[in-house]
């Protein structure tokens, strides 16, 4: 038996011992005498009595174990031209300023500060000295729109948001803070401060419940981490559902701490002074993970990157990275290396850049492509390493656990579960599907560590939406296969949720604005592969009756104009990393004989997969009209 067997044996055989040795990596206020508090089902806490700061293990404690002169975080942005890095004792020290800054503002335990930012370290920073007050953070991805920043800020009801005046995207200047102040405008829950950071790209205007984030750092007296209880709250991370209302995945913070100090060396085989490259946003969760949190609870040091894999400057920067800060294990989306193939098939840039440093690559966000996979390892010559989860599970659900034993790879499949991962796959009944066989892929409750407690706010639709499905199980809203070896095979969402290059979206909130144009009887939007982006959206709108008809609206262009319209208001209110493009208008759509939209039969077609048609489907007609707009071109 190998290693991962053994590894994997022992967190099933003595899940407490497992767990609690894994915590005794942290520094604890108060160490927990337990690991699992199962006493109010389906609600699972972990080390509920223990007592901790996630911000003073992931900076003070290296500092004082004597590696405060190490990098910490470098940040590198070939879009501005900078670099720049942080020792732990720097980063330590800017964060503990930053927390005085908003403990000025009134920010404490429990207090929620919204942060909106583009990739520069003060996102990180702002993030940790929010986990040093015990103030629950909750980022914002730069790429939403105004309504959807105006969401989250309603439901988490921030004191303070955070946010820069500008984002930088290849060449473009994408001002915030008129998008901020959009959002408040739309907000219910006004927050009552919003520090700004100024960079020299674009300076914002400054309005009465402004403060420059430089003023009042320099006036701010530094503030030490506060001690919290192992289940209070680190974060609040929305994500797409499947309609247009935000999902508020909490993460606590002993379990979470833990869960991540044990992938670092485990999973990612990166330890204390070794450098990880996470290539993602600190908005999506990839980014909270692997960006700020697991390589700073390690000790290790992670780069922080503005920019895209190609254009500006170049397809090499990536491999530029890589050499010049010696990294050893590499973490992205399987997007942005289509998007690398796609450049430079020949993988010449690569070539120019000692990459002798680099052990693994990490890919995960959305299904690895056996070609994709194919062109890294060639490429590169070292284990590509896909692995599965999801915002909600805070940390890989399956992997190749190359730091325990670098498992046989069968590309397709990001290989077997994690330790405290018990994952089946079910058929609609609720049955264990066979070997081999597709069902829905669930996890047997409870979740480990680093997983999610419950939704913000609202732990009905915490347990409507994932734990209702099957009795016991998290439904994890993908479906796939086990095979005979164990080896996990995720095949897609089984719901609305689309993937759109490593990004999660809600074709249900695309819809909704959709919907929300008066010429709009009612309309569909649904994923369909690409070759890019792995998934795009497309959307279907039905012209309201008589519309056609009104004086003008016939007239030359009506339909051109209104699709660029509809296109609009998708980006204007979800934001252009909605990739909405293509919508097509038609005469009906098909549905059930309940009124229901065939949106799987649609995207089936779609896809150029011929999936039988339901005996629901109420008229063939409809179905048989679309088939020519919906196949691949
Ligand atoms: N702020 C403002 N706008 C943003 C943004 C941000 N933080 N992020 C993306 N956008 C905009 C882009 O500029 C683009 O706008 P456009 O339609 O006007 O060109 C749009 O949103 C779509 O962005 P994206 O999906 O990122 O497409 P892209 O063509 O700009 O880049 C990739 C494609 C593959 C190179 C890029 O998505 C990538 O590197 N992805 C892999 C890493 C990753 O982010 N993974 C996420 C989870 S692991
Ligand atoms: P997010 O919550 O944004 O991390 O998106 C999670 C979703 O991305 C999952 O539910 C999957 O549908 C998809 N996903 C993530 N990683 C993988 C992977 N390695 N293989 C297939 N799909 C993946």
């Amino acid at each position: 038996m190998g290693r991962y067997e053994d590894v994997f044996r022992a967190s099933v055989e003595d899940r407490e011992r497992f767990w609690l040795n894994a915590a005794g990596a942290l520094d604890w206020h108060r160490a927990p005498t337990r690991a699992l508090d199962d006493s109010n089902p389906p609600f699972y806490r972990w080390f509920a009595d223990g007592e901790i700061n996630v911000a003073h293990n992931a900076l003070d404690r290296h500092v004082e174990a004597g590696r405060g002169d190490q990098a910490a975080l470098i940040y590198d942005s070939p879009v501005t031209d900078t670099r720049r890095t942080y020792t732990y004792t720097q980063l330590r020290d800017e964060v503990a300023t930053f927390a005085g800054v908003l403990r000025g503002l009134g920010v404490g335990l429990g207090d929620r500060v919204v942060i909106y930012m583009p990739m520069i370290p003060e996102a990180a920073i702002a993030m940790l000295a929010c986990a040093r007050l015990g103030a629950v953070h909750s980022v914002v991805f730069g790429g939403f729109a105004a309504k959807e920043l105006a969401a989250r800020i309603d439901d988490a009801a921030p004191k303070v948001v955070v946010s820069a005046s500008c984002g930088i995207e290849g060449r473009r200047i994408i001002e915030y803070k008129p998008l901020l102040d959009k959002a408040i405008e739309l907000s219910a829950n006004k927050p009552q401060t919003q520090v700004i950071l100024q960079r020299p790209q674009a300076v914002a205007a400054m309005g009465p419940n402004d403060a420059d984030w430089a003023e009042a750092a320099a006036s701010a007296t530094p503030a030490d981490p506060v001690t919290v209880k192992s289940t209070d709250p680190l974060y609040v991370l929305y994500t797409s559902g499947t309609t247009g209302r935000p999902k508020g995945v909490v993460r606590d913070s002993g379990g979470y701490a833990t869960a991540l100090a044990w992938s670092m060396p485990n999973v990612y085989d990166v330890g204390p002074g070794q450098t990880i490259f996470t290539a993602s946003d600190v908005g999506w969760v990839v980014g909270h993970s692997y960006i700020v949190y697991a390589p700073l609870l390690a000790g290790a040091t992670t780069v922080l990157y503005e920019g895209k894999p190609v254009g500006t400057p170049d397809a090499g920067q990536f491999w530029r990275v890589m050499s010049e800060y010696g990294v050893r294990s590499m973490f992205t989306a399987p997007t942005a290396f289509r998007a690398l193939r796609k450049e430079d098939p020949n993988g010449d840039y690569a070539r120019r850049y000692d990459l002798s440093g680099l052990r693994y690559l990490f890919l995960a966000g959305e299904r690895l492509d056996p070609e994709t996979y194919r062109w890294a390892s060639e490429l590169l010559k070292i284990p590509v390493i896909d692995h599965w989860w999801q915002t909600e599970t805070g940390w890989p659900i399956v992997a190749n656990p190359a730091g325990i034993e670098l498992l046989e790879i069968k590309p397709g499949s990001p290989t077997r579960p994690l330790p405290g991962w018990d994952i089946r796959v079910l058929d609609t009944d609720g049955r264990p599907a066979p070997a081999g066989e597709d069902g829905a892929i669930v996890a047997k409750l409870p979740l480990p560590p680093g997983a999610f407690p419950t939704l913000w706010n609202d732990d009905e639709r915490f347990v409507k939406s994932y734990l209702s499905a099957f009795d016991g199980y998290y439904l994890t809203g993908d479906g796939g296969r086990i095979d005979a070896d164990g080896y996990v095979f995720v095949m897609g969402r089984t719901d609305d949720v689309i993937n759109v290059a490593g990004h999660r979206l809600s074709t249900g909130g695309m819809e909704e604005v959709l919907a929300s144009h008066p010429d709009v009887a009612e309309c569909a939007v649904i994923g369909v592969s690409d070759q890019m982006k792995g998934q795009l959206p497309r959307g279907f709108v039905v012209l309201k009756a008589g519309v056609l008809d009104r004086e003008g609206a016939a007239t030359e262009g009506y339909e051109d104009r209104l699709r660029a319209a509809l296109v609009q208001m998708v980006r204007d209110q979800v934001g252009a990393v909605a990739s909405l493009k293509e919508i097509s208008i038609v005469p009906a759509l098909p549905k059930t004989r309940s009124g229901k939209i065939l949106r799987k039969t649609m995207r089936g077609i779609a896809d150029g997969i011929d999936e039988p048609v339901p005996s629901t489907l109420d008229d063939a007609s409809v179905l048989d009209a679309l088939r020519p707009i919906l196949r691949p071109r």
